[in-house]
Order: structure tokens, then C-alpha cells, then sequence
């Protein structure tokens, strides 16, 4: 059974990808996930305010500094300068597996912290992910501010590095698939669809926020299953599915969609890293059900170039599913 294939230009084994979790904070988890048939690993995100607080500490030092201070904090500045702990994270995981460690950047404006890519780089990291996770409350943001702001930290990100970069995004755009297309001639690499957002609710006791993390259902991947059938094909970058992956057969309907790399959290969260096994054993066992003898053979056949633009993924559809009367729930 052929399982291979290609992500951000890099060659995997299957395409069972673990998201950006705190799982992969563990060394013996990436070993774990690695030997339960993850083909890569994406650590947890660093965060632009990290990095810059961290920035602003040594600024804020050399502003007060004496000559003792300065000379120790020359060399830190050049050895050190964003959070180390997580340079030294992707260098102990690729010391650790073979697999492809992908590091996670998440931040929202072009400052200084961009820079932090370099080292990432510099650290062993196979590629990058680019976390934009952008609320735009401010009302005086238009959304084509919005959409040159994740342009402008993809080009400053690109220029800062050789590895590959994916950017994970948000579905809440106007033009969702506009927004991939300007990305992918800016130069992207791939596309994680899509980034999970977490809104607070409120407790009507306490009148508090409450920040809670709901894990995610399978119900959640008819999102990005569906932008991922509509762009496949039809752009440079690759494409990688994140939302809702329960069981292999979430996994197989991101493949029919178009995916080249479907990721999961939630599940391994769930049931701990072994349920990678049930997910890689679960998606042979359906391959070889249909007799099919590669990933090649399935991939992109039920999406919408595959399918034709009228049948199902346009409007045509919604009229339907409003007048087809098959409710569910
Ligand atoms: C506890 C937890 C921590 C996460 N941390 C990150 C993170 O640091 N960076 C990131 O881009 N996504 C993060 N995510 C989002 C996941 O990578 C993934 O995109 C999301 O959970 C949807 O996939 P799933 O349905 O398989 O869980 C996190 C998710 C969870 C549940």
C-alpha cells in the first residue's frame, strides 16, 4: 500500500500530520507519535507576544545597563534572543524522530519578532507554520486591511527563511478562496484549513468569561471539507485538513476532498497518542477495502474540479439542501 505523499515540498511516509497541541511539548510523546504512524509533527505555537516581551526585556536592560551588564548581555543577545526554550524544543525533537518537525509562529503584526523565524530555521525546524490568529475588533479595520496584513507577514516570514512555510488560516474571510490564491502567489508554501477559533461564553452566575476548550467534533469538518474540494487543484501550495478528525473515516473524506496531509488534536487529546495507530490502521484497512493501492488514486476525486462546478459544492447545492427536505439532528 502506497501511503506517501508530499507536503510543503517535503516527501511523508502517510498523511497523518499531529497538529500544533501541547502534546508535542513532550519529547516521548513526538517519539510515541512518530512510532504510531504520525508522518510529521507540528509543534505548539510560539507567540508573537513572547517573543516581543522577550525582546523588550533585553531592550529595556541595555537602556539601563552597565558595562558588566552589557558585555553579558551582548553575547545573549546574539545567542538568545526570543524564547530559547523553544529553539531548544524543535532542536531535541529532531534529535528525537525522523519524521518532519514543523515548528508553529503565531502572531498578527509585522514587528520584530518575525525575525524569530531565522532561528527557527536555524534550529532544525523541516518547515514552518504561520499562525495569524487576527480578531479584528477594531472597527475602523477594513477586511482588505485585514487580508494585506496576513500577506505582508507571509512576504516579510518568506524573506526571512528557506524552509517551507504553510500559513494556517482562518475561515472567515469574505473570499475565502481569493485569500488562499493571493497567499499562494505570495509565495506560500501550503495551507492549513482551517485554524480553530475559541470564543468565550458566559457564566449568567458569576457574570465571568469563561475560557473553556471544547475539543472538536466530527461534525466540524464539513468547513474545511469543503474549501479544501474547492481549491484542490487549482493552486501551487499544499493543502492540509484540521478540524473534526474523530476516526479514519474523517481522514478518508479529506483525501476524497483534495488533502494532501490531514492533521489532528483533539482525538489523540481524547484517547492519548496511541489512537494515531487506530487512525493509521483504520485508513489502510479502508484503502485496501475498495482495493485501492495508493493515496494517489483517491485523493481530489470527490472534489469540485473532480465533480464539476454545478454539482455539488456551489449554490446549485444550497438550493437543493434547502428544498430536499432531509433534516438531521
Ligand atoms: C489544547 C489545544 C492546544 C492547541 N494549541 C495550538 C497552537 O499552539 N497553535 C495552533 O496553531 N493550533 C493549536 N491548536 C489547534 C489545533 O492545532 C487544531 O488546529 C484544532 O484543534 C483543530 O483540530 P482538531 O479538530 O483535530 O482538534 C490547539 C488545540 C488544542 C485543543
Amino acid at each position: 500500500m502506497d501511503l506517501t505523499t508530499r507536503y510543503l515540498g517535503l516527501n511523508l511516509k502517510n498523511p497523518l500530520v499531529a497538529s500544533a497541541s501541547p502534546l508535542a511539548l513532550d519529547i516521548g510523546n513526538i517519539r510515541q507519535l512518530e512510532d504510531m504512524g504520525a508522518s510529521a509533527v507540528v509543534l505548539p505555537s510560539i507567540f508573537e507576544e513572547d517573543i516581543d516581551s522577550e525582546i523588550e526585556d533585553i531592550e529595556r536592560l541595555m537602556a539601563v545597563g552597565n558595562s558588566e551588564t552589557l558585555s553579558y548581555l551582548s553575547s545573549a543577545v546574539a545567542d538568545n534572543v526570543g524564547p530559547k526554550h523553544y529553539l531548544g524544543l524543535i532542536r531535541r525533537a529532531r534529535a528525537a524522530v525522523d519524521i518532519p518537525v514543523i515548528a508553529s509562529l503565531n502572531g498578527t503584526s509585522r514587528t520584530g519578532w518575525i525575525d524569530y523565524a531565522r532561528q527557527i530555521e536555524e534550529a532544525g525546524a523541516s518547515a514552518l507554520e504561520l499562525n495569524v490568529y487576527f480578531l479584528p475588533t477594531d472597527l475602523s479595520l477594513s477586511g482588505s486591511e485585514v487580508e494585506a496584513r496576513h500577506i505582508d507577514i507571509l512576504a516579510a516570514v518568506k524573506q526571512a527563511v528557506a524552509i517551507p512555510v504553510a500559513v494556517k488560516l482562518s475561515p472567515f474571510f469574505s473570499s475565502v478562496g481569493h485569500m488562499v490564491q493571493r497567499l499562494d502567489q505570495a509565495g506560500a508554501d501550503g495551507f492549513v484549513l482551517f485554524n480553530r477559533f475559541y470564543q468565550p461564553d458566559i457564566d449568567l452566575e458569576d457574570l465571568t468569561l469563561v475560557r473553556d476548550l471544547k475539543l472538536s467534533n466530527k461534525g466540524e469538518i464539513r468547513l474545511p471539507l469543503l474549501w479544501i474540494a474547492s481549491l484542490a487543484g487549482r493552486i501551487k501550495g499544499s493543502l492540509a485538513a484540521s478540524s473534526g478528525v474523530q476516526s479514519a473515516a474523517e481522514v478518508m473524506k479529506y483525501l476524497f476532498a483534495g488533502a494532501d496531509v490531514v492533521m489532528t488534536t483533539s482525538a489523540l487529546l481524547r484517547h492519548g497518542v496511541g489512537f494515531m495507530k487506530t487512525l493509521h490502521d483504520g485508513l489502510v484497512a479502508d484503502l485496501i477495502a475498495r482495493e485501492v493501492n495508493s493515496l494517489a488514486e483517491i485523493r481530489g476525486r470527490m472534489s469540485r474540479t473532480a465533480l464539476g462546478a454545478q454539482e455539488a459544492y456551489d449554490r446549485v447545492n444550497y438550493i437543493r439542501i434547502l428544498r430536499g427536505g432531509k433534516y438531521i439532528g
